[in-house]
């Protein structure tokens, strides 16, 4: 439904810039956040709800120290090769009852359990912080919410 009143949108766009310049040059090159298209995966650019850019925002330079390599806590790397096979769909080692991420549903994800603190087991993370902030964790939701995908 929301993707494809989207498709309708961005159809609609592109008639009425053939007819009047929709967008005037400020909707070209943007996504659906409104923010320039590539510049997520740029760790120095702003952070999208786009897998590319979660991770080069938050699993390398927050969650690598710990997760990755053969000892990896729970056996769950995050480093840029293994991230996305070891969250989407896998069920976690504290909750096997919940996966690591659910596509399409954030709040039954462990990994969001983790990060906002109230996991039922072990601890929040990154563990021993800085935590991360309410609208980075917004993003990984809305990844997740979105439908997990690559
Ligand atoms: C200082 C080390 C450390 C850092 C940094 C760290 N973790 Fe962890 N993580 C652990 C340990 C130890 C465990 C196992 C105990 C527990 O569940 O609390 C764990 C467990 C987890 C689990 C549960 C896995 C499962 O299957 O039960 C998730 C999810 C997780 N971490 C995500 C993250 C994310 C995402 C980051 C970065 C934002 C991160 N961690 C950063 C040490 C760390």
């Amino acid at each position: 439904m929301r993707k494809a009143s989207k498709v309708m949108l961005y159809g609609l766009c592109a008639a009425l810039a053939a007819i009047a310049g929709c967008g005037g040059g400020s909707g070209e090159g943007l996504d659906a956040n409104g923010r320039p298209i590539g510049e997520g995966d740029d760790p120095a650019g702003p952070m999208t709800a786009k897998f590319s850019s979660i991770q080069s925002h938050v699993f390398t330079p927050a969650c690598t120290a710990c997760h990755s390599g053969a000892a990896a806590p729970r056996g769950l790397r995050l480093d840029a090769s293994n991230s996305f096979v070891m969250l989407v769909g896998v069920s976690s080692g504290g909750v096997p009852a919940l996966k690591r991420v659910a596509p399409g549903d954030a709040d039954n994800s462990y990994l969001i359990h983790k990060l906002e603190g109230h996991q039922a087991v072990g601890a929040r993370m990154p563990l021993g912080g800085p935590y991360l902030d309410a609208q980075t964790i917004g993003l990984i939701r809305q990844w997740i919410n979105n439908g997990a995908q690559k």
